[in-house]
């Protein structure tokens, strides 16, 4: 004689919310659908619209019993599945066995065909309930005559007919059906309620679980209850009774927020080798290279939110104190962005690349000079402050002659050197590129015909230099010394 072992239940069948009290995270759905119940406003159709795992095939089944429930729609149908206060009503949806409550997968039950049947049926009242109720699931899969055949039933049906469609695509439903019905938003189920849920849970099957793996799960679940609980399942399949970090990110190949620190670290000082050596180590670990381009890019998003007030660990990922203060004081919030959209970049050019680990390298090589990169619009603002300020200079030669300019020559030049020409109004950055090579030239050559005895011929010294040294009093232009400053290395030594 063989024994049966009772099969093993997935976390997210054993825990589908059976009152609306145990529907978490959406508490404007159930207050609403609450109050009309109470007020016995039952609607002719509800639409539950929203992402996958947040609840609407659950809150149907809740609110379906509701209808029905001995204790009348009111009070909210009996919790548990079985025991001395479930109704046989509640007990008998529960099982699947009601005639009175008809399931229906919209996907595979999409022709006008089912319709039809489903309008034969309606004329039938219900057996024990009060209500004959009608779900029907990703209802966007219904075809269009389907939807047609629908509009009359759910517009004017028999009083004791109820419709709940679910559905993850809402514009799919066509506006004609979603007008006849109460539609009704799931939203995403926040971090932290997750993760009180997955502490509960824990709690009562014994587990021990450590608060960040928990809030890991819930993280990675992006406000899907059942992803959430799939992952979870899958982590206490190997976890043993214990829920650690660390063996998550071993056994799911996953980089721990300490590697990611080490790594901006290593970028912030500029130190390739390391910054090299730790992606090779990381790779080597098991993680895949699109995955490991995500959580960098997580990690540099992260960052710049820090930079910008937001200390929210839901929204963080994690908690802000757990961030490297030498990677955030290293790079301001331009530089930051610009993190991203290497990585955003590598990402998508991941797809078309010639190989997709030289694409992340050449994006963690760009990574490890973050805070030499300068924006356009940073260029841009000190070329114009710096012409703002030659202006100035210059101008004021034309007032003060220099020392060291003899008046013959002085005479002979009619027309002004380029360098002290006025800025014309409405000018291109290109014209302004034009004037400073132009100002460079007149520079030099005025450099060398006003002194060519005591001046050195150094074509490496540059135009400010010349300008400076050569032509003018170094004194009447202090703002030469703000040019330096402004545009580092290149364009001004
Ligand atoms: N708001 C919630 N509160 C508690 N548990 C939830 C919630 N939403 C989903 N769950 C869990 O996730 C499982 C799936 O939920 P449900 O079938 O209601 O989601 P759904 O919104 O219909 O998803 P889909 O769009 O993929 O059909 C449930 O069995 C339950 O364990
Ligand atoms: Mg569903
Ligand atoms: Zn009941």
């Amino acid at each position: 004689m063989t024994t049966t072992t009772p099969r093993y239940e997935v976390t997210a069948s054993k825990y589908r919310p059976k009152t609306f009290d145990e529907l978490a995270g959406q508490e404007f759905v159930v207050s609403t659908i609450k109050n009309s119940l109470k007020s016995g406003h039952v609607a002719n159709a509800y639409l539950f619209s929203g992402p996958r795992g947040c609840g609407k095939t659950s809150a149907a089944r809740i609110l379906a019993r509701s209808l029905n429930c001995e204790k009348g729609p009111e009070a909210g149908p009996c919790s548990g599945m079985a025991g001395a206060d479930v109704c046989s009503n509640c007990l008998s949806i529960s099982r699947g066995a009601s005639m009175d409550v008809l399931e229906i997968d919209g996907a595979s039950n999409n022709s006008v065909n089912d319709v039809r049947q489903i309008k034969d049926e309606v004329l039938f009242p219900p057996q024990s309930g009060r209500y004959k109720v009608y779900i029907i699931d990703e209802v966007h899969m219904l075809s269009q005559s389907a939807f047609n055949a629908l509009l009359k039933t759910i517009e004017e049906p028999p009083p004791y007919i109820c419709f709940i469609f679910a559905t993850t695509e809402l514009h799919k439903v066509p506006p004609t059906i979603k007008s006849r019905c109460q539609q009704f938003n799931f939203r995403l189920i926040p971090v932290e309620t997750i993760q009180e849920i997955l502490k509960k849970i824990c709690a009562e099957n014994n587990i021990h679980a450590e608060d960040d793996a928990l809030f890991w799960i819930a993280r990675e679940s992006t406000g899907s209850m059942r992803d959430a609980f799939t992952l979870f399942d899958q982590i206490v399949s190997f976890s043993e009774g214990k829920i650690r970090s660390e063996l998550i990110r071993e056994k799911l190949g996953i980089i721990g927020l300490d590697k990611l620190n080490a790594f901006s670290e290593a970028c912030a000082a500029n130190d390739t080798t390391s910054v090299f050596a730790l992606t090779d180590e990381i790779l080597g670990s098991g993680v895949a290279i699109e995955q490991f381009v995500i959580d960098l890019a997580g990690y540099y998003r992260s960052l710049l939110l820090l930079k910008n007030g937001v200390t929210r660990e839901s929204i963080l990922g994690y908690r802000p104190a757990q961030f490297s203060v030498k990677a955030l004081d290293a790079y301001d919030s331009i530089r930051l962005e610009q993190a991203l959209d290497i990585l955003l970049d590598c990402y998508r050019n991941m797809r078309y690349g010639v190989s997709v680990r030289f694409e992340l390298e050449i994006a963690v090589s760009k990574l490890a000079w973050l805070n030499k990169w300068v924006s356009p619009a940073e260029l841009k603002n000190a070329i114009d402050n710096a012409q703002a300020i030659l202006n100035q200079g210059f101008s004021v030669s034309q007032n003060q002659q220099s020392p060291r300019r003899n008046d013959s020559q002085q005479s002979q030049n009619n027309e002004k050197p380029a360098y002290q020409q006025p800025a014309s109004d409405g000018r291109s950055l290109q014209n302004e590129f034009q004037r400073m090579i132009a100002a460079k030239d007149a520079a030099t050559a005025a450099s060398t015909t006003a002194d060519s005895s005591t001046e050195t011929d150094d074509d490496d010294v540059p135009l400010w230099n010349n300008a400076v040294n050569k032509n003018t009093d170094a004194e009447t232009y202090p703002q030469v010394e703000q040019v330096r400053s402004i545009i580092p290395g290149t364009i001004v030594p």
